[in-house]
């Protein structure tokens, strides 16, 4: 099979900011008449790994195949279009996708024709797509985060002329609109808001992999915020690998405040945001999550470290003091406010005294929830290159110890909500018993309690009986 390489990826070109006005267009495919009689019969099957951006993106893919025709399969061995959707941020992540594609791979050798494809951030570093190339040749498709509009026509000339395809571009991007869109959920949705990243913290992949930070035009936001509330949803969360630097690349005079306050008046039950990066986190955005029933009072604000040294090292802008003092003010002006972190232990040369600072600091505030990593070298990232002084074991001993310290407080926080009556978002039926439902509260609580499916998508009351770290148990309340 012949290879036509339409863009291959280079992380310089990755890396450049050139200073330009964010660019918009719509989204309209080339072959759509005739993709609409390909799809037709056939299936197709996706599998996202990693951040709320990719299953964003998977349901973007989704809307696009669906409106070919393509209908969706849970089965691989009945698709005739595979997509595997990556995650670069660590190298956990990365071998969950090697050994997804060689679980799939087979598929090929029994239709011929399908179209088994690879996109999102892991194929858009060069070293890791020559190695992907090399190890799997029953791969014939190959997009990155910039060509997920061209999806329709990637296909197309890959079923047509029978090549292997590689179309990644590295670039700073543009804002797309009117893509097509099939929700994995109906009463809980993702809304974009801005794309990218400018901020290159040191060890972080994601600003070559995402292009630089764009925002989406006002009006479409809220376009689609207004669609959502029309269509019932009782949840929306808005996305962005920063949300706070929502604007700053427009001229339009409104900033993530803005986009919170309006949306929150459009009465969606449920406003939530991801991510927000403690440097820019401004007290207009606080005065405003504070003023809004409807704004959840959760905010997920990754520190990475507690020493204000590392943190330099990391690149993020702010200082241990800094952070503390946002979250003081955070929680004299957000009662009830549920704050949840990223950390990164062992950043290169982290010291045993620099670790026990990111210990302190967790004692002191006292997080809800926090996701854990321990640092993953990325190629191409300017920490990669430092020379590392300490053990995968000792880095490990970190880990665990840090986890201890979160749970310590998550399980005093779950124990707190015993003997409460919490309003709870109706997520779904349990797998192993049909009688329990779980949701979650406004603080973002998992709770487990017996219930009718119909309950699904609604918003009612639980109290709570008993808790674990992770989750609580609790009964309806019947008003
Ligand atoms: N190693 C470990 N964790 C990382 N993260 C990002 N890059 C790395 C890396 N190279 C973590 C950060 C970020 C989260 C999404 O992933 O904590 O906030
Ligand atoms: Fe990565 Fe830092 Fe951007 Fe978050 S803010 S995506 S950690 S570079």
């Amino acid at each position: 099979m012949k290879t036509k390489i339409i863009n291959y990826p280079n992380l310089n070109e990755a890396k450049s900011r050139v200073k330009s006005e964010t660019e918009f267009s719509f989204y309209s495919p080339i072959h759509i008449n005739e993709m609409k009689e390909l799809g037709k019969g056939k299936k197709y099957y996706i599998h996202t790994f990693g951040c709320q951006a990719n299953i964003r993106d998977e349901e973007t893919m989704k809307g696009m195949l669906e409106s070919s025709n393509y209908v969706q399969t849970s089965d691989p061995s009945q698709a005739d279009v595979i997509i595997i959707n990556t995650c670069a941020v660590r190298e956990n992540a990365e071998d969950k996708v090697y050994g997804d594609i060689g679980n799939l791979k087979k598929y090929r050798k029994i239709n011929k024709k399908l179209i088994l494809a690879i996109c999102g951030c892991m194929v858009e570093q060069p070293e890791i797509l020559d190695i992907l190339i090399n190890k799997f040749p029953e791969v014939n498709l190959y997009f990155g985060t910039h060509e997920i509009d061209q999806l329709l026509d990637l296909i197309f000339e890959t079923y047509h002329n029978d090549v292997r395809l590689i179309a990644i571009k590295s670039k700073q991007g543009e804002v797309i609109e009117n893509k097509n869109v099939s929700r994995n959920n109906e009463f809980k949705a993702y809304v974009n808001i801005i794309y990218g990243c400018n901020k290159f913290c040191t060890y972080c992949i994601v600003p070559y992999t995402r292009g630089k930070e764009r925002s989406r035009h006002f009006a479409d936001i809220m376009d689609e915020v207004r669609e959502l509330k029309k269509a019932g949803y009782q949840e929306i969360t808005f996305l962005g690998q920063n949300v706070n630097a929502y604007g700053k690349d427009l001229d339009e005079g409104h900033d993530f405040a803005d986009v919170l306050e309006e949306a929150a008046k459009m009465g969606i039950p449920r406003i939530r945001f991801t991510t927000s990066h403690p440097w820019d986190f401004s007290s207009k955005m606080i005065e405003i999550i504070a003023k809004y029933d409807n704004i959840m009072k959760c905010i997920h604000l990754p520190v990475q470290s507690g020493s204000s040294e590392v943190l330099r090292l990391m690149g993020r802008r702010y200082s241990r003091e800094h952070y503390l003092s946002l979250v003081k003010e955070m929680r004299s002006k957000i009662p009830g406010l549920s704050l949840s972190t990223d950390i990164i232990v062992g950043f290169p040369n982290e010291t045993v005294e620099q670790f026990n600072e990111t210990l302190t600091l967790v004692d002191e505030v006292k997080y809800e929830s926090a996701f854990t990593f321990i640092y993953s070298p990325r190629r191409g990232t300017p920490a990669a290159k430092i020379e590392d002084n300490v053990s995968y074991e000792e880095k490990s001993r970190r880990f665990k110890e840090l986890v201890k310290h979160l749970e310590v407080n998550i399980e005093a926080d779950s124990k707190s909500y015993i003997g409460g009556v919490y309003k709870v978002l109706v997520d779904g039926v349990s797998k192993t018993d049909k009688n329990m439902l779980s949701g979650y509260t406004e603080s973002n609580k998992l709770v487990h309690f017996k219930g009718d499916e119909s309950l699904v998508g609604k918003i009612i009351k639980v109290k709570i009986l008993e808790s674990h770290t992770y989750s609580l148990i609790g009964e309806i309340v019947n008003e």
